[in-house]
């Protein structure tokens, strides 16, 4: 019998009206559970619940909040290998790569586990005697995060940690196609941190039912904060619906990652580097490279490296040693079908194009392609700023490579698309990276180093079209999920008036030496 995935709302199963089989994208014909799907009402039920049980969770001392956490992360680095398998099977992500994700839910884990005893506020001196001033960090409330299934699990965890040892109530809703990773990695959660029933509600729907449950619950007052990580089109219209609440949603978008490759770039790095961003994860990454920017003088040798890379690299079978397995989901594969169309005449194309098989075949696949999602990798050589390759997010395996001649040409490349999450540079002059880090748009900033591959405990998140400017993990995300209160407190015994009742000191300002 079939896994059964329902949602979950204060602790007991919900199942919804329609059931939606989960398949794995390496082998299709095998059903990795059936997932009942919610509608808005229930989205709305478990907002309500998790409005309900926030004050008593954030009554729970912060320090034994911090140790729910600890146990969190020491229960997911227990099943970290089944987990992973999961992860691989319910969305073709190598086992390598799986594995390490679940890491990124442990380092999690680990930095949060301690700001349990920390969560630090101030103590201010006032401009007025026998009065004191203080600052303390409030949870904000019960929290609905909505997440991407590229990254099942390390994504949500960005949201859910920070914000459960804060003091908030979790709603989350999961990608529709990595339901049964998200059961499982909800039930480590509750059992690891013995969480009360209601502060971690699990909804499983489809975009519309989450976006009226939204819609509906911030009517209702049951959420104060909404955690995004999707596309641009759909952060777009969160950011609105919560800025008509008054509320700023903390979104974590696409990009369109450029590296660049100067002159004086170690060469072969450059290669390994834009290999891993454009092709880790087939590109399904939101920091994935998107174009490659190489200096004229550099951009035979580099793109001779970089498509002999391109075609020695292991494509297949995710529970195999490969670079790329299958697309995450049928949705991705359509839409990277569409991307595929997007290359012209003027491009230049090294290899084969779409769906691997025997009529279309690839050297050295690792298994059997005719089962799975599997798709070239593309090189498309010769873009130019007005090529929607160039200027959108094309989700998955395919890497622009475009020219330039002077740097600060290469600089103007780089922000042209609008999006600000990753970038990368590949150069040996330090002021080369020192320009390109003070003039790119980008949230985060790799110097000779993939634009994929963000440490979880430094500010991740973008500008522009990447985001709103909101900052997931580290200390940085504590402000997505706190309000600083400021709290005065008179013991004076009379009403002493700010900026009024205050000693004054008389200085000399004509004294001269
Ligand atoms: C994402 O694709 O949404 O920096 C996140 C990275 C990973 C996270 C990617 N640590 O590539």
């Amino acid at each position: 019998m079939n896994t059964v995935v329902t949602s979950i709302i204060d602790g007991a199963p919900v199942p919804g009206a329609r059931t939606v089989q989960s398949t794995n994208p390496a082998r299709l014909a095998e059903v990795v559970g059936d997932v009942s799907f919610a509608d808005a009402g229930t989205f709305v039920q478990a907002a309500e619940s998790a409005r309900k049980a926030q004050p008593s969770w954030a009554g729970v001392p912060a320090p034994m909040r911090g140790r729910a956490i600890a146990h969190i992360g020491r229960l997911i680095e227990d099943n970290a290998e089944a987990l992973a398998r999961l992860i691989t099977t319910e969305i073709g992500k190598p086992y390598a790569e799986a594995l390490g994700e679940v890491r990124e839910i442990v380092d999690t884990c680990d930095f949060f586990l301690g700001e349990g005893r920390r969560l630090y506020g101030q103590t201010v001196p006032s401009e007025m005697i026998d009065k004191q001033l203080f600052t303390h960090r409030r949870p904000v409330g019960a929290v609905a995060v909505i997440t991407a299934g590229n990254f099942p699990v390390a994504v949500p965890a960005w949201y859910i940690v920070p914000a459960l040892v804060t003091g908030n109530s979790v709603v989350w809703k999961p990608a529709e196609y990595s339901a049964v990773i998200s059961a499982a990695l909800h039930e480590l959660f509750i059992r690891g941190g013995g969480l009360p029933d209601g502060v971690f509600n699990l909804v499983h729907a489809d975009g519309a039912a989450t976006f009226a449950g939204l819609q509906q619950s911030l009517d209702s007052g049951f959420l104060d904060k909404v955690g995004f990580t999707g596309s641009s089109a759909v952060g777009r219209e969160i950011g609105a619906l919560t800025g008509r609440h008054l509320q700023t949603a903390c979104l974590e978008l696409g990009g369109k990652n450029p590296l660049v490759v100067t002159p004086s770039a170690d060469l072969d790095l450059a290669v390994e580097g834009a290999l891993f961003s454009g092709f880790g994860t087939a590109g399904q990454r939101c920091t994935s490279l998107g174009t490659v920017l190489v200096h004229e003088s550099v951009h035979d040798r580099f793109l001779a490296q970089f498509t002999a890379a391109v075609a020695r690299a292991k494509v297949g079978d995710p529970t195999q040693d490969v670079l790329m397995g299958p697309l995450l989901d049928a949705k991705f594969a359509d839409r990277f079908e569409e991307y595929l169309t997007w290359i012209q005449p003027h491009h230049a194309v090294h290899g084969a194009t779409g769906r691997i098989s025997t009529e279309n075949p690839r050297e050295g696949f690792v298994g059997d392609p005719s089962s799975g999602l599997y798709y070239h990798p593309v090189v498309v050589d010769g873009v130019r700023p007005d090529d929607r390759i160039f200027a959108e997010e094309t989700f998955g395996p395919i890497v622009g490579v475009a020219t330039y001649g002077a740097f600060s040409q290469a600089l103007e490349l780089a922000n042209a698309p609008g999006y600000g999450l990753s970038s990368a540079i590949y150069t040996t002059n330090p002021k080369e990276a020192f320009a390109f880090a003070g003039s790119i748009g980008a949230g985060m900033v790799s110097i000779n180093n993939s634009t994929s591959g963000a440490e979880a405990h430094l500010p991740f998140g973008g500008n522009g079209k990447s985001g709103n400017g909101s900052r997931q993990s580290g200390v940085w995300v504590l402000d997505q999920f706190t309000r600083w209160q400021a709290v005065n407190w008179d013991y004076s015994g009379r009403l002493q008036k700010a900026q009024m009742d205050i000693v004054e000191l008389a200085p000399d300002t004509t004294f001269r030496l």
